[in-house]
């Protein structure tokens, strides 16, 4: 009886190290592809740093915003960072005027969706966006949505991520009012997160005649994805609103960033910036 169960434990011990054999070249493979960097070429397993993926929602015709934040704070994503960061414009449909942008550029993803304008479907938007990092971006650590108006105190703003970058982060200004959540000028969400919704359905009709577990679009991107991350119990909000500038619709200025000596010193975004403002911040920090 002892002797059968020597040989047992011996068969199956060679059975699971023959295993090992043959499925190594995966797990070879796979951390092989995990070391390599952005630019092509091979570095030092997982000494590389975390990757964020921005993309800047945008509508065709804000080329001059486009242009604004490519020559001020995009631009000095090239510096050392802790964090690699990788950008898109994200626009509905090409135009004869994008695409030769895009050919010039080479920064523009378009989603291809059927309808655009303002507050349409903006949920099903932000959920594209996501759906198309979690297929494109299988390195992407934490992934942001943002709007075109905004001006990123590109340092300041990758440092703050840096320390708080979770997979389960959901990071931004946060609403006072009812549900969690964040606005979707610029919101950040962990990979987990990204994943989890992009493979969820999403419903663009009326809340009734959704199922449960499909993501209901409320035409607005922030109050969709508030609701979205509302079912799950583990979601690591981050709330940051000392450290932003924030507008509402329609809200007037508070804050006059020519007055400020150095508005990136105290603060890591400013929302509802014209090209001139970001021009202006831009300068302040080069000095
Ligand atoms: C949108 O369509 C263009 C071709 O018209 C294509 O190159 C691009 O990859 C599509 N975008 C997505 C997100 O599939």
């Amino acid at each position: 009886m002892a002797r059968r169960k020597v040989v047992l434990i011996i068969s199956s011990s060679l059975v699971f190290m023959s295993c090992m054999v043959v499925f190594s070249p995966y797990f070879m493979t796979k951390s092989s592809i995990q070391t390599k960097s952005s630019s092509g070429g091979w570095k030092e397993g997982f000494q590389r740093n975390p990757k964020f993926v921005i993309g800047i929602m945008s509508a065709n015709g804000n080329r001059e915003l486009r242009d604004a934040q490519r020559q001020t704070w995009i631009s000095s994503l090239r510096q050392d960072l802790p964090l690699d960061v990788e950008y898109k414009f994200v626009l509905d449909r090409p135009t004869q005027e994008t695409q030769a942008e895009l050919d010039r550029e080479r920064d523009i993803v378009y989603l291809n969706l059927s309808y655009s304008g303002y507050a349409v479907k903006f949920g099903e938007k932000l959920y594209s966006w996501f759906k198309y990092v979690a297929e494109h971006n299988h390195e992407a650590t934490i992934v942001a949505k943002m709007d075109d108006d905004v001006f990123l105190c590109t340092k300041q703003m990758i440092t703050r991520l840096n320390e708080l970058k979770h997979t389960r982060l959901y990071y931004g200004w946060q609403h006072q009012q009812g549900i969690v959540r964040i606005d979707e000028m610029f919101v950040v969400l962990g990979i987990d997160l990204v994943m989890r919704i992009s493979q969820r359905k999403i419903c663009s009709a009326k809340e009734f005649e959704c199922e449960k577990s499909e993501l209901v679009d409320t035409n607005w991107g922030g109050t969709s994805l508030g609701r979205w991350l509302s079912s799950y119990d583990d979601v690591i909000t981050v709330p940051d609103n000392a450290n932003i500038i924030y507008y509402h619709r329609g809200q007037k200025p508070s804050l006059d960033i020519r007055k400020e000596d150095n508005f990136c010193h105290k603060y890591l975004l400013y929302h509802k910036a014209s090209a001139d403002d970001m021009f202006f911040l831009f300068k302040k920090i080069q000095k």
